[in-house]
């Protein structure tokens, strides 16, 4: 197997030497690795095999053989060669290239927690900038042995309100729900309150997703070569690393299992059923348990005031391709603006911090 050089989590406490600085008088070759202070991170040489591996340098330039060398040259750029630096690894799993005689933040010139590979690491972000269209996201590897960039990807999406894509391609093959001013709807574990702090920040331009430890347990998120995300938990009691939640989860994770105008419930058989006034388009397809064409409208809406609006509590936005986003206005104000607009068919609260005490209007669509 080719050697990689990278960043991995050690679930063993190796022989290895126990230091976190590599200065520029030092180098590091093949068989030796550097451990972090509280030996939760190992960095060296490796081939893919059963560790976790959290980062790595070389994804598409694998070495030959194992006559690998890192080393930082005069200039402090960090040098993996084929046959030696102020390297610094530190317990968030970050390792940091640093100017020794200057003090941070001035001294910090690179980090890997800005590029992120294909494991999401506490501390790490998440980004989307939709002026510049500049993202941070995660990349699959190619196969279990393969760290090369894959088919899949993690990453924000910041068109309208933030939500989190997992993508095949271009094609999405999950989405959370939006993000609604206090989490992403749908995905309980990226709740702020979990083991796993989930922080969103949000700026004109940029939408930035950081996770944050909030006991100090060994808690990563993963993206695997076949597109299946994970939240794994290390278990130091059992040196066993703990799976917590698949992504996507079930059919109704699947983006856009039931098409146009349905509801996806996984308490229901079939999931898929139209919204309340809608009847599939086509009923032959719906029949055979083919959702894809979806739903349409039974009568056209009464424009002139006969109609009203229909409560549908617990569900994620959808896909907000021809909707409008108005951050200032209140839920009445948006009420009224769809009103007045014969071509409005839903309308929905964006942010819910101002009205927490109503979990259930939190995700509600009011739909005509
Ligand atoms: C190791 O691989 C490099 C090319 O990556 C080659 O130049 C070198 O000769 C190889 N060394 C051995 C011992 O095979
Ligand atoms: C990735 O995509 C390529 C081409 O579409 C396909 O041949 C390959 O099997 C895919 N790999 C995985 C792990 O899905
Ligand atoms: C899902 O279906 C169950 C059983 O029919 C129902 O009680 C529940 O309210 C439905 N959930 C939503 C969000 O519609
Ligand atoms: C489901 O219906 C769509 C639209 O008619 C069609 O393109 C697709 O092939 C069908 N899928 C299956 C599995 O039959
Ligand atoms: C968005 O609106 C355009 C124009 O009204 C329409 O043609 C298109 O089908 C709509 N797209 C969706 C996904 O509703
Ligand atoms: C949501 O509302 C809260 C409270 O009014 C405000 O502090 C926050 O900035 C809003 N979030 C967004 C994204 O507008």
């Amino acid at each position: 197997m080719v050697p990689l050089f990278g960043l991995l989590l050690v679930s063993y406490f190796s022989a290895s030497k126990s230091v976190e600085v590599i200065t520029r008088s030092q180098s590091m070759r093949d068989g030796e690795t550097v451990l972090s202070a509280r030996k939760t991170y190992e960095m060296g040489f490796f081939s893919p095999g059963p560790e976790v591996v959290v980062w790595v340098a070389n994804r598409e330039n694998p070495l030959e053989n194992s006559t690998g060398v890192l080393r930082m040259d005069e200039q402090g750029r960090l040098l993996l060669l084929d046959k030696e630096a102020g390297k610094v690894l530190l317990d968030s799993g970050n390792l940091e290239v640093r100017d020794g005689e200057k003090d941070l933040p001035a001294g910090l010139l690179w980090q890997s927690i800005d590029e992120p590979s294909h494991v999401m690491l506490p501390g790490m972000k998440m980004s989307a900038n939709r002026r510049t269209g500049a993202r941070r996201h995660l990349t699959s590897w190619k196969s279990p042995d393969d760290p090369s960039p894959g088919n899949y990807t993690v990453e924000m999406d910041f068109s309208t309100l933030p939500r989190v894509l997992l993508k095949h391609h271009q094609a999405i093959k999950f989405s959370t729900g939006h993000f609604n001013g206090y989490r992403f709807v749908g995905v309980p574990f990226m709740q702020p309150e979990s083991v796993l702090q989930c922080v969103v920040r949000i700026t004109e331009d940029q939408a930035d997703y950081i996770i944050q430890m909030k006991i100090p347990t060994i808690s990563i998120m993963t993206l695997s070569y076949n597109g299946v995300g994970q939240r794994l938990l290390y278990d130091e009691g059992t040196n066993v690393w703990e799976t917590f939640t698949y992504l996507p989860a079930d059919e109704c994770d699947r983006f856009a299992n039931c098409g146009a105008f349905s509801i996806c419930n996984m308490s229901n058989f079939p999931v898929c059923g139209c919204l309340e006034g809608y009847a599939p388009r086509n009923g032959d397809e719906w029949d055979q348990q083919n959702f894809s064409s979806g739903c349409v409208r039974r009568t056209r809406p009464d424009c002139s005031g006969g109609d009203g609006f229909l409560l549908m509590p617990l569900l994620k936005l959808p896909h907000l391709i021809n909707s409008t986003v108005d951050i200032d206005i209140s839920l009445s104000e948006c009420r009224n603006k769809c009103t007045s607009d014969c071509s409005c068919t839903a309308y929905a609260i964006a942010n819910v911090t101002d009205g927490m005490g109503d979990a259930l209007l939190g995700s509600a669509i009011f739909w005509i």
